[in-house]
């Protein structure tokens, strides 16, 4: 084997790991059944109004989990938020970096739902009850209760702890202020 076939055995075979690089920059697959002490009750959180990441606010109540509050989630990748959404209740633009969120309307609303892609589209739709929308990961997305009624929705995620963030513009503006040049961003004229 001269070396122009090693370069290119070493090509190929840099070529065809490429897709399980890819697919590990998710939640990494579990290498055992479970983590934890194995009993049943390990397996049930009760009432995620109550024992799961609540916060609770005259727009809604959003209860999440993870594996703080649901140690059974750990190493399975994928999590739930539970949502009731007042009317005229507001869930501010945010992401998840970690994970591409699936979001289902119970009952109530209608919802309005959106996110923006990285070209700085915004897809905007209305759910009413049992539609599903896709927040792609990462993605900069709201919803929005645009009925009377309460929404009762609920959300899966393709991570255990998709991660939570929400630009504090305030704070942003603050410790940029002595910039001597500020860049452009769209649609924050
Ligand atoms: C949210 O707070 C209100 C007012 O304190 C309370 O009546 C309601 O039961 C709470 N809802 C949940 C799901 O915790």
């Amino acid at each position: 084997m001269d070396w122009r076939e090693g370069v290119a055995l070493l090509l190929l075979g840099f070529i065809s790991a490429w897709p399980l690089i890819v697919i590990h920059a998710a939640d990494p697959d579990p290498v055992l059944d479970f983590v934890g002490d194995g009993i049943a009750e390990s397996f049930v959180l009760r009432d995620i109004f109550v024992n799961g990441d609540v916060s609770n606010t005259t727009g809604g109540v959003r209860a999440g989990l993870g594996p703080k509050f649901f140690p059974a989630q750990i190493n399975q990748g994928v999590s739930i938020t539970r949502f009731l959404i007042a009317p005229c209740g507001f869930n501010p633009p945010h992401t998840h970096p970690r994970g591409t969120e699936m979001l289902t309307l119970l009952e109530g609303g209608p919802l309005e739902v959106g996110f923006v892609d990285t070209e700085g589209q915004t897809h905007i739709n209305i759910l009413h009850p049992n539609d599903v929308t896709c927040f792609p990961r990462g993605m900069m997305h709201f919803t929005h209760n645009v009925g009377t009624e309460v929404a009762n929705a609920v959300s899966g995620f393709n991570s255990q702890d998709p991660g939570f963030m929400m630009r504090k513009r305030q704070e942003l503006i603050t410790c940029c202020k002595d910039l001597p040049t500020t860049i452009t961003i769209v649609g924050e004229q």
